[in-house]
């Protein structure tokens, strides 16, 4: 199998944009900066990298006759949010568990960004109390068999759509992408830095990078900056998905342990908070840019690239390429980060 013969549903505009970051790579004064942009990848509720995992599940939903779509994640989930909207566009009913995933007390937390977005797309969104896990959670199960026990068919969707078999898909075409667009442009990104929490972006990335390579690519590297605080299980979960797809897609050799990179240092103590680090990024993109990241991901994956670059980790001769994952939504109910 490869990647092509993998059915797809689109639901983005097509290749999503790459651009240079020029005013930033001066400011930093090292490497070639460039983005490549799922935050407007999509017509669907302003998309995000979800949506691209969702592609290549829509396929698998529609052959079940599934009538219900059940995913969880925090309150302000931008995955839930692709979910809602997916639902929305096929005509399916949307049933969400919005765990409390983030102790931030901002007044509308629960009410203003993603879970706004899903509710008016007639998502059914319940709040649960439970905390933050990126593992498979009894909540989910519940709402299930609620969804069966009342008549209805239930497709389940995990958090951020990671721990299903298809989920990695979506990232591994996204390498492909990349390599057309990079033939298109006359650019070659020798290092990508992508934020990892549920880990099947990262994963599809380091698959879909290793299929290239063992048909005659350069080898690049594929830097993941946790956003998690939970470095042990995010790692073993991005390994372990970016191997699962690597078979999915006909990589005949094991993925090497260096080929799986997880950095620390920028997620603070908690998922979702964000520290001084994370505003400070936020800031400078924006800034400099006009570039939009979040507290929770985006923030946390810019402050990583910022230090990589600043401290030439990341060496003044390399080309990155910042892939922005999406998450803007989630700003509304950060306001008090910053004011
Ligand atoms: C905006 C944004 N960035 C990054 C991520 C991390 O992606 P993943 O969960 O596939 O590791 C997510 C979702 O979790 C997200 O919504």
């Amino acid at each position: 199998m490869a990647i092509t013969d993998f059915e797809r549903f689109p639901l983005t505009f097509g290749p999503s944009p790459v651009h240079r970051l020029d005013r930033l790579t001066a400011h930093l004064g090292g490497a070639q900066l460039w983005a490549k942009r799922e935050d407007c990848n999509s017509g669907l509720a302003f998309g995000g990298n979800k949506t691209r995992k969702l592609e290549y599940i829509v396929p698998d939903v529609l052959a079940s006759g599934a009538d219900t779509l059940v995913s969880i994640g925090g309150y302000q989930s931008n995955h839930t949010r692709q979910v809602a909207a997916v639902g929305a566009k096929l005509g399916l009913k949307v049933r969400l568990v919005q765990e409390r995933w983030v102790d931030w007390d901002d007044p509308g937390n629960d009410k203003v960004g993603n879970v706004l977005l899903s509710r008016i797309m007639g998502a059914d969104t319940r709040l649960d109390p439970a905390g933050f896990d990126i593992g498979i959670r009894q909540s989910w199960q519940d709402a299930l068999d609620e969804v069966e026990a009342n008549g209805g068919k239930p497709y389940p969707i995990p958090a951020g759509a990671s721990e299903h078999p298809l989920g990695g898909l979506g990232f591994a075409n996204w390498a492909y992408e990349v390599a057309e667009q990079e033939r298109e442009l006359g650019v070659f990104f020798d290092t990508i830095v992508v934020c990892t929490v549920t880990g099947s972006t990262h994963a599809g990335m380091i698959a879909g990078f290793a299929a290239l390579e063992a048909a005659g690519g350069r080898p690049r590297r594929v830097l993941g900056i946790d956003a998690s605080a939970k470095i042990e299980q995010t790692r073993e979960q991005v390994g372990r998905i970016a191997r699962a797809t690597a078979q999915l897609i006909g990589l005949e050799r094991e993925l090497r342990e260096d080929e799986i990179t997880v950095l620390e240092g920028w997620a603070g103590d908690l998922y979702g908070v964000p520290v001084e680090s994370t505003i400070e990024a936020i800031r400078l993109a924006g800034g400099l840019e006009g570039m939009i990241t979040d507290p929770v991901y985006e923030g946390k994956s810019m402050a990583g690239l910022i230090d990589l670059v600043s401290s030439g980790e990341i060496s003044k001769d390399s080309t990155v390429l910042y892939a922005h994952l999406g998450g803007q939504p989630a700003l509304n109910a950060y306001a008090g980060a910053f004011s």
